[in-house]
């Protein structure tokens, strides 16, 4: 039977360790345009994507993010290890999205906006039958992200979503709360 919108929801994982193989042209065109149909809060339209799916750049930017803050976050190098994988920021994604946002006098919605960006990125990624991981890590060097993805001193990094095909099996979803904790009734 083919699957609908909720079971790629519902499936999808946080997979860090995604195989390197290229994401076809197509499906990047295909992903980008749903990041720009996202809705934004009163249509301020705040973000911008900046995308690459040149391995050099990926494997670069996210070496040198990982020599950066691994210092302070050691679980980082136990990670690379256990996954075997170049460095766990991009975690060997082969395309990788930066969502940041315009100069703003004061914060609006940006974050909000991003948010809902990401997730219908993962969604659409999933179901071209890719694997995601959103990236909030990437901000405490968002240092490196404006170099190597050149995005303007002004622009503020929000997130970045790495996409590829899955190297690993798809880890058990982690323990969440009950529904019936997180969601209330209203009657
Ligand atoms: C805003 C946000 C930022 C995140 N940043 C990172 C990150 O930098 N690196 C990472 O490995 N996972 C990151 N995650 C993934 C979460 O750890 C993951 O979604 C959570 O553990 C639930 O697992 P699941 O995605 O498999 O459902 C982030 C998730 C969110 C929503």
């Amino acid at each position: 039977m083919a699957k609908d919108t909720v079971d790629y929801i519902l499936e999808r994982r946080s997979v860090r360790n995604l195989s390197g193989e290229p994401v076809k042209e197509e499906d990047i065109q295909k992903i980008l345009s749903v990041a720009c149909s996202a809705p934004t809060g009163r249509n301020l339209q705040k973000l911008r994507y900046y995308y690459t799916s040149n391995p050099s750049i990926i494997k670069e930017c996210g070496l040198d993010i990982f020599k950066a803050i691994s210092p302070m976050m050691p679980h980082l190098e136990k990670r690379r290890e256990a996954l075997g994988i170049t460095e766990p920021i991009f975690y060997d994604g082969s395309f990788v999205i930066v969502i940041a946002s315009l100069p703003a006098e004061e914060e609006g919605f940006e974050k909000i906006d991003t948010g809902i960006a990401a997730g219908m990125i993962m969604t659409a990624a999933q179901s071209l039958g890719y694997r995601t991981v959103p990236l909030g890590i990437i901000c405490y060097a968002d240092e490196k992200i404006h170099e190597h993805f050149k995005i303007p001193a002004d622009m503020k990094i929000q997130l970045g979503v790495t996409i590829g095909t899955g190297a690993m099996e798809d880890p058990a979803k982690p323990t969440s709360l009950p529904m019936d904790e997180l969601c209330t009734l209203v009657e």
